[in-house]
């Protein structure tokens, strides 16, 4: 017995010794019962400048299998990340090629260090959401948060790892491709969404189910001159940091793991370079600790910029404002070696920058299981499944805003037997997707004609194209819709623009109503029978054209792979819409920018009446067609009772607004209660009015509710040109109502 103990012990004891030999050969970053700052640490005095420069190198990726490996192209990027001269790619997607070039990166180079996968995952990855800006017309922050958490989980079993959004510009300008990507003109609700979509991609980083968010594009690319893509923004600091930077601001504070650089200046330093930006007030101001990417190519665009001399210049000047890692434009992975030798960038840089890289690397275990987001297995049972196909309805029906339904001639009801179904789009898959659509396929995508027919059968929708898919149409196309609406007992007419028009480098300076649709509903129009038209755009269109031909009007977004179902949903009532625009409609193309937070300027044009020597155009209204917040439902809202729960507030206060909403329709349905403030007098002017907070509530045929809102010293501040928050006494108005125009009225006094 003595004996066996004695051996036992022995064994015990050589077993240790051995381990203790083997924990010491196995590098302290390969060893996952360490912190993961010592990981890194360990990592970096182990790195050569020439790797550490490859970790800040993102390039764009490609196909990893097959015959397109051998491309030229594809074999030198292979032989990159041997040399581990690549960090990351962009656009490598799907657990085979991930994992295929992931092999490479963990068995073939020197260190191993895993690459971190990205992709504009903007609105889905396999199942496609409706575009953000449709999304945000919803005013529902639950949804939208699932609707990311869908698709992070649809790209984090395909193998990635990062996605470039949220997108969070603010934008009034719909001529710019890119307000499909946001959440509209305003910036109090812009926080709020920007906040739900990272949560919604992040959750906690530590599951397979969630992928890193980068804010972007930092800071104020909405501003971009004339809605042209790539072009010169100039803002002023207050309206930087009141209308712009709050929303990066936020995203932020919700955890975003990384922040994009913007192409544009900001007080005419490029973003990528720009101090002020990037340490002052990310870094030191809102304590940032993540991951900065350039945009594509935004450190060599410096050069374009007339900023940087030459490509090594434009690296020194964008690694010295803080920014980190280098997409596409190469001046890092090149120069950065020369520029550490040369004393310009001393190596506590390098590495600090490195070593954000490093740390999501980490955080997500990619040192331990390297593979672990590349699943084949997952991937199929994740992408397209029906669970994530149902939250895209919903949410597809939730983003569509019904903008006029003239005799209630929505939702169509049991009298009508036959739909004159018009118009390319209603068949055109292609053209109801956008240009983001990550792994998304026009082909899975139910189109307008397709839910119809499900719905109601074919016999009941007699199809016509009106006009082609570029924008012509001839006498034939015409009197066949013509025909068919005289046979039928509605019309229902899509129009727009094709859903590609959507998206980066996609600015438009005509966004009208294209001509042929125009020639086609004036015709329609004398038929005499009652006209919906269904708008697809990624944008708010100029819909004045079409106003006096048309009985109803929805604005359809771009809906995504659910769209076509929604809004036979829709039409046929088994939705009662909600969505409420998150952008106004201009009246016409020259009043843009138009917003409903203007300022007041020092001759406010009357209302009504003369507005002579005030500040207004001689040829149209000021106002827009469809204000922000504007959105109608099958059943009608009642707003009334009014009531602040005091005159006066004090700073370190709150004041109580209740209004009573009845529902005095024939539907059941939800609306969203908008609040706003005026702050009358202040040191720096403020808008006309401000969204401060809002509520969705259902309500019954008959029902009435009342609704409550608090609003504190935060809601009433402001921030001054360096970003100090402001709260001063004085007058405030209070508006609530259903939209930004019409609003009940109160005011009280902060003391
Ligand atoms: C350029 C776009 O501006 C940005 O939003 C996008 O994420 C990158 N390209 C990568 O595709």
């Amino acid at each position: 017995m003595k004996k066996y103990i004695v051996t036992t012990l022995l064994f015990l004891f050589s077993g240790i010794l051995v381990a203790q030999n083997i924990a010491k050969t196995i590098p302290g970053y390969k060893n996952s019962k360490l912190s993961i700052n010592v990981r890194i640490a360990d990592l970096l005095t182990r790195m050569t400048i020439q790797e550490k420069a490859g970790q800040l190198n993102q390039l764009n990726g490609g196909v990893f299998t097959g015959p397109a490996l051998n491309d030229a192209g594809q074999k030198g990027k292979v032989q990159m990340v041997r040399d581990g001269k690549i960090g990351s790619f962009l656009n490598v997607i799907g657990a085979k090629e991930t994992r295929n070039i992931q092999e490479v990166a963990v068995k073939e180079s020197r260190l191993g260090i895993p690459l971190l996968f990205a992709f504009d995952v903007i609105h889905g990855y396999k199942t496609v959401f409706p575009i953000p800006l449709a999304e945000a017309c919803s005013w529902d922050l639950k949804q939208i948060e699932i609707n990311s958490s869908i698709a992070a989980k649809e790209s984090a079993a395909a193998g990635l790892h990062w996605t470039f959004a949220p997108m969070v510009d603010i934008s009034t300008d719909p001529r710019w491709g890119r307000v499909m990507e946001g959440a509209g003109e305003d910036t109090y609700y812009g926080t709020l969404v920007a906040a739900a979509r990272v949560k919604g991609l992040q959750g906690n980083l530590d599951d397979v189910l969630h992928i890193l968010a980068c804010v972007k594009h930092y800071a104020a690319y909405g501003a971009v001159e004339a809605g042209r893509e790539y072009n010169h923004v100039d803002v002023s600091r207050v309206g930087l940091w009141n209308k712009y930077l709050p929303t990066y601001k936020a995203a932020v504070d919700a955890g975003a793991a990384t922040v994009m650089n913007s192409f544009n200046v900001v007080d005419g330093l490029p973003a990528s370079a720009n101090r002020y930006l990037i340490e002052d007030v990310l870094k030191k101001k809102w304590g940032f600790k993540g991951l900065i990417v350039s945009d594509w190519g935004s450190f060599g665009e410096l050069i374009n910029h007339g900023y940087a001399d030459n490509e090594k210049d434009a690296a020194l000047k964008s690694l010295n404002a803080g920014s980190m890692m280098d997409m596409e434009s190469k001046v890092v992975i090149e120069h950065l070696p020369a520029l550490v030798k040369e004393e310009k960038i001393t190596m506590k840089q390098v590495d600090d920058a490195v070593s954000k890289v490093l740390y999501f690397k980490f955080k997500l275990g990619l040192f331990d299981d390297p593979y672990k987001f590349s699943d084949e297995v997952r991937e199929k049972a994740t992408l397209f499944s029906p669970e994530n196909r149902a939250e895209a309805l919903k949410a597809a029906r939730g983003s569509i805003v019904l903008l006029k339904n003239n005799n209630q001639i929505l939702p169509l009801n049991s009298s009508t037997k036959k739909i004159a179904l018009v118009g390319s789009f209603a068949k055109s898959k292609e053209d109801l997707f956008d240009f983001w659509v990550a792994n998304g396929v026009a082909n899975d995508a139910v189109s307008i004609y397709e839910g119809l027919t499900a719905k109601l059968g074919a016999s009941a929708v007699d199809y016509t194209a009106g006009y082609n898919l570029d924008n012509t149409t001839n006498d034939q196309l015409i009197n066949q819709s013509v025909a068919s609406a005289n046979s039928s007992d509605v019309v229902v007419v899509t129009v727009g623009i094709s859903g590609k028009l959507a998206g980066e480098e996609r600015s438009l300076a005509n966004i009208n109503i294209p001509d042929a649709q125009v020639q086609l509903l004036k015709a329609l129009q004398k038929t005499g029978k009652p006209i919906v038209v269904l708008v697809n755009s990624g944008r708010p269109l100029v819909l004045t054209q079409i106003q006096d031909l048309s009985t109803a009007i929805v604005q359809c977004w771009i809906l995504g792979t659910e769209g076509g179902n929604a809004i036979a949903d829709m039409l046929t009532g088994v939705y009662n819409p909600s969505g409420k625009t998150v952008m106004s409609f201009p009246y016409a193309v020259g009043q843009i920018p138009v917003y409903y937070n203007h300022f007041n300027t020092n001759r406010p044009a009357p209302d009504s009446g003369d507005g002579a020597w005030k500040s207004r155009y001689r040829d149209i209204p000021n106002e827009p067609l469809y204000p922000f917040g504007y959105g109608l439902s099958y059943t009608k809202f009642d707003y009334s009772n009014l009531q602040l729960s005091g005159n006066e507030m004090k700073k370190d206060g709150s004041i109580k607004v209740n209004i009573t909403v009845k529902n005095t329709g024939t539907y059941d349905g939800d609306e969203v209660v908008q609040l706003y403030i005026r702050d009358f007098v202040s040191s720096i002017v403020r808008p006309v009015k401000e969204l401060k907070g809002f509520q969705r509530i259902n309500l019954k045929v008959g029902e009435s509710k009342t609704v409550q809102f608090t609003l504190t010293g935060t809601d009433l501040s402001f921030y001054d040109e360096n970003g100090n928050t402001k709260l001063e006494a004085g007058k405030f108005g209070v508006f609530v109502g259903g939209n930004s125009k019409q609003t009940l009225n109160g005011s009280f006094e902060l003391k």
